[in-house]
C-alpha cells in the first residue's frame, strides 16, 4: 500500500514512516499541509495519516478539502489528548479512523491492517462492478480482441465520470457504439441518450438545435424552444463529427463546458444543465488543430479521455465474433438460421473491410437475404472493394425532367427491381434489402406498374 503521513512534527513522522516501511508499506512523509494536499490529489495513496492539529491548516479542514477534490484514500486522523472533538468531527465527514497520541507501535499497525482490508475490499467490489458495468454492454458492443477489450474495460471505467470523452476511429469502426456503451454503464443510463451529426446541419440551425432559442430571435423562430443541452439534461449527449464545428460555435461550447451553463440564440439569461458530453470524430483533430480550424482549447476540454477504436483490419480477431452477432440479427429478422462456412470464414477475417463494421454488418445481411438458405459461402459475400456498383449518381428520369421528385422515383425503381432481381422475386427478402416494409415496399411497386410487371415476368424465369 502507498501511504501518505502528514503532521508539522518531523519525530513523529520519521518514526511512522520507520514503523510502517518495516511492515512493507511504501511512505511518503510531508510536513507542510498544503504540499501534502497537493501530492495527496496528484499522486496515488490508498491510506492517508493526518494529524489533527496543524499551524497552517488542521486535518478536518485538509480532509474536507482533499474530499471535495474527490480524492479516495482513507484517511485516518491522529490527534492528542483534549482534540478527540477534532478527530470525531473528522469521522462524521468522511474519515475512516483516528488513532489517539501517542500511540504504541502496535496500535498503529493494527489500525493500518484494518484500513488496508477496507481498501482492498473496496477495490475488489470495484472490479466487480465495472465486470458487471461491462455485462450491460456485451450485447450491444463485439469485444472478443485485446484492443477492443481494452478499449471497453476503459470505457466502463471513464464512464462512472462526468468527464468528456473524445471518440476516433475511421468510419464504421463503431464510435456511435462505444459512446451508447460509455451512456449505458453510466450512472446516468436511465436517462436519456441523445445524439447530433455536426456536419449534417447548417451553423446557424445547428447553434439553435443545440441551444434553444427566444421567440423573434430569428426569422421563423415562432416560439421559444429548448435546444439539445436542456433537452439532454441529466443525461448524455453525443456531438458526432464534432471536427465540423464552425468556429463561432466551437467558442459557444467550450463555454458551455467551461460553465455547465447555456445561453439560448437571442435569450438573456443562462441555464445550468447537467450533461455528460461525448464527442466523436472519423477526421484526425490534431491535425484540425495545427490549420487552425479547430480550437486548440476546446481540442484539450475534449479530449481528457481518448479512446481510439482501431480499423478492423487491425482486429482481425473480432471479426469472426461479430460476424455470429450480426448472423444471429439477420436470422431473428429473416426468420430461418444462418450460418458461414470454414472458408468463408477465412476470407472475411483476412478481408481489409475499408468500411469497417459497418461495411461487415451490410454484407452479411445481404449475403443472409441472398444466399440459397444453407451455410453462407464466399461467393455468397460480395467482397470486391468495388466502387460504385451499389451507387447511383445523378439520374435523369425518362423524359429528361430534372424535377426532383421524378428523379427520386428513376432511383427508387431502380433499386426496387435491383432488390426484387437480388432477393430471386421475394418480397419479403427485397424489403429487408431496401431497409423498407413490406407495405412501403407493396405501396412503391403499385406507384411503378412497370417494376411490378417486369417483377412478374421474373417470377417465371429462374434466375441464373
Ligand atoms: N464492436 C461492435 N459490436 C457490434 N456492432 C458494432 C460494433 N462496432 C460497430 N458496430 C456496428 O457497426 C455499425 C457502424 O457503427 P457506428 O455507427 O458506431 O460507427 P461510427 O464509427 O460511428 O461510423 P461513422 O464514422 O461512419 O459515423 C453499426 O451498425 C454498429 O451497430
Ligand atoms: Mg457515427
Amino acid at each position: 500500500m502507498r501511504l501518505l503521513i502528514v503532521d508539522d512534527d518531523v519525530s513523529l513522522r520519521q518514526s511512522l514512516a520507520l514503523l510502517l516501511g518495516d511492515s512493507g508499506h511504501s511512505v511518503e512523509t510531508e510536513g507542510d499541509p498544503d504540499r501534502a494536499l497537493a501530492r495527496a490529489l496528484a499522486e496515488e495513496f490508498e491510506i492517508i495519516l493526518c494529524d489533527v492539529r496543524m499551524p497552517k491548516m488542521d486535518g478536518l479542514t485538509f480532509l474536507r478539502r482533499y474530499r471535495a477534490s474527490e480524492g479516495a484514500a482513507l484517511l485516518i486522523m491522529m490527534s492528542a489528548y483534549g482534540n478527540e472533538d477534532a478527530a470525531i468531527a473528522a469521522l462524521r465527514e468522511g474519515a475512516y479512523d483516528y488513532l489517539p497520541k501517542p500511540f504504541r507501535p502496535d496500535e498503529v499497525t493494527i489500525t493500518i491492517r484494518k484500513a488496508e482490508e477496507r481498501e482492498r475490499l473496496r477495490r475488489e467490489v470495484e472490479t466487480l462492478r465495472s465486470n458487471l458495468g461491462m455485462d450491460v454492454v456485451r450485447d450491444l458492443v463485439v469485444s472478443e480482441s485485446r484492443a477492443m477489450r481494452d478499449l471497453l474495460e476503459l470505457a466502463s471505467r471513464v464512464a462512472r465520470h462526468n468527464t468528456t470523452v473524445l471518440i476516433t476511429g475511421e468510419s464504421g469502426t463503431g464510435k456511435e457504439v462505444i459512446a451508447r456503451a460509455i451512456h449505458r454503464m453510466s450512472p446516468r443510463s436511465e436517462r436519456g441518450f441523445t445524439t447530433i451529426n455536426c456536419a449534417a446541419i447548417p451553423e446557424q440551425l445547428l447553434e439553435s438545435e443545440l441551444f434553444g432559442h427566444t421567440k423573434g430571435s430569428f426569422t421563423g423562430a415562432n416560439a421559444d424552444r429548448a435546444g439539445l443541452f436542456e433537452l439532454a439534461d441529466g443525461g448524455t449527449l453525443l456531438l458526432d463529427e464534432i471536427g465540423e464545428l464552425s468556429p463561432g460555435l466551437q467558442a459557444k461550447l467550450l463555454r458551455v463546458l467551461e460553465e455547465g451553463e447555456i445561453r439560448r440564440v437571442g435569450g438573456r439569461e443562462s441555464r445550468k444543465v447537467d450533461v455528460r458530453v461525448l464527442a466523436a470524430t472519423a477526421r484526425p483533430l490534431e491535425q484540425a488543430v495545427e490549420n487552425g480550424s479547430f480550437r486548440a482549447d476546446l481540442f484539450y476540454r475534449l479530449n481528457v479521455v481518448r479512446l481510439h477504436l482501431p480499423p478492423l483490419r487491425e482486429r482481425p480477431d473480432d471479426v469472426p465474433a461479430l460476424l455470429a452477432h450480426f448472423a444471429r440479427q439477420a436470422a431473428q429478422r429473416l426468420g430461418h438460421p444462418v450460418s458461414v462456412t470454414p472458408a468463408a470464414l477465412t476470407a472475411l477475417t483476412h478481408h481489409s473491410w475499408p468500411g469497417n463494421v459497418r461495411e461487415l454488418r451490410n454484407a452479411v445481411e445481404r449475403a443472409a437475404v441472398l444466399g440459397g438458405g444453407g451455410p453462407l459461402d464466399s461467393k455468397d459475400f460480395a467482397l470486391t472493394n468495388g466502387t460504385g456498383a451499389h451507387t447511383n449518381g445523378a439520374t435523369a428520369s425518362a423524359n429528361g425532367s430534372l424535377d426532383l421528385k421524378s428523379q427520386v422515383e428513376v432511383v427508387e425503381r431502380k433499386a426496387i427491381l435491383r432488390a426484387l432481381e437480388a432477393s430471386g422475386g421475394n418480397r419479403r427478402q427485397a424489403a429487408v434489402l431496401l431497409g423498407v416494409s413490406l407495405r412501403t415496399l407493396f405501396y412503391k411497386m403499385r406507384r411503378f406498374p412497370t417494376a411490378e410487371r417486369m417483377q412478374e415476368r421474373k417470377d417465371q424465369q429462374p434466375l441464373q
